[in-house]
């Protein structure tokens, strides 16, 4: 299918727009808001003004980087959820805009369902995709989720935190730290120094298939405050220990689950996606885990681990195929449970 489909993603801090022929992405802009970073989180109010500076410049250099016109555009396909409401609402507010000019179909995007989906970008030079049924562990800054993926549109979550994200976990523990934000990599480049087994902090064992994040942040925070009275330059002098000992616990939370998962299921086709994808400690416990219980594994190529309009652009491409489309009276939602037609 030679269409040409225009991703874009608005959901957090990151203003994205990709072209897509068929399944291969012909580009992937990404504008970074550097705005949250004094304030160590992201902070909604200045991320939706962001976006609105941001998304026509996106959207220009995307289709221009593509070679294409905008009339060459087949249809464009829009992140509707989970997120924040003020960011999402300018994404879809354009996407809506440039399907009614364009007079073509306009296609909603769940932003979990894509993380997964990026698995099938460009799988022509990609190694290998994985095959239906398979489990994937979506791990990103807002969600941790076991899913269970039957075909591109049929997802079934079966595991999932109660609390606080992993990529949460990560980027708290960093602002405790003093870290910049987001945490997530600075705490994975200072883990490689360090000693995984230096500190040890408790695991919240949940029923089922499900996390707990919370309580690990909150053993973290009194262990300093009780090492940094009795040493003011404790997280100075142990910062890679510290690190690499939290990034630890945190992937043996992860994959203590993911386990379970796939000895539940029978599943051996064994995915991860969102930003905690990126993650070198997390990479390597899933290709280590895979020798030993004979899964196959899928690990998403770097660029498309955290937020991008690509892997909203090949959600859009599955249901163009599927002709599920989107009208013009649609929302978006701000969590996965609030979905609304
Ligand atoms: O998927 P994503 O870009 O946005 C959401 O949908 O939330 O994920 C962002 C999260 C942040 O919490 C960030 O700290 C984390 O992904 N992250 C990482 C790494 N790179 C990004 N966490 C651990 N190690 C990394 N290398
Ligand atoms: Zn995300």
């Amino acid at each position: 299918m030679n269409k040409y489909i225009l991703g874009i993603e608005s959901s957090c801090d990151d203003t994205s727009a990709a072209v897509l022929r068929g399944n291969v992405i012909l580009s992937n802009i990404i504008a970074n808001q550097s705005v949250h970073k004094a304030y160590g989180g992201v902070v909604p109010e200045l991320a939706s003004r962001a976006h609105q500076q941001n998304i026509i410049p996106v959207i220009d250099q995307a289709i221009r980087q593509a070679k294409i016109s905008k009339k060459d555009v087949s249809a464009v396909a829009f992140t509707r959820g989970p997120g924040l409401l003020g960011s999402l609402l300018v994404g879809t507010s354009f996407a809506k805009a440039f399907a009614l000019s364009q007079n073509i179909p306009l296609i909603e995007v769940d932003h979990l369902e894509a993380h997964i989906l990026a698995h099938f970008i460009d799988n022509a030079n990609n190694s290998k995709s994985p095959d239906f049924p398979f489990l994937c562990l979506t791990v990103s800054g807002g969600h941790t989720q076991i899913v269970k993926v039957s075909s591109y549109t049929q997802m079934e979550v079966i595991g999932q935190t109660i609390d606080d994200a992993a990529g949460e976990a990560f980027d708290k523990v960093a602002k405790i730290m003093g870290l910049s934000y987001p945490g997530g990599p600075v705490i994975d480049k200072l883990a490689s120094e360090g000693n995984p087994q230096a500190f040890s902090f408790p695991m919240t064992d949940m029923s089922e298939l499900n996390y707990s994040f919370s309580g690990l942040k909150t053993s973290v925070l009194y262990f300093l405050r009780d090492q940094l009275k009795k040493d003011k330059d404790f997280i100075d002098k142990n910062k890679a220990d510290i690190a690499s000992s939290v990034q630890y616990t945190i992937i043996k939370i992860l994959m203590k689950k993911l386990k379970k998962a796939a000895k539940q299921t029978g599943i051996k086709e064994i995915a991860i996606a969102g930003g905690v994808s990126a993650n070198s400690g997390l990479r390597q416990a899933i290709t280590q885990t895979a020798e030993e219980l004979n899964w196959n594994t899928y690990i998403p190529k770097f660029q498309y681990t955290t937020d991008n309009a690509a892997m909203i652009a090949i959600a859009g491409y599955f249901k163009y195929q599927d002709k599920i489309f989107a009208s013009q009276s649609i929302a978006p939602y701000s969590r996965s449970g609030a979905k609304k037609r």
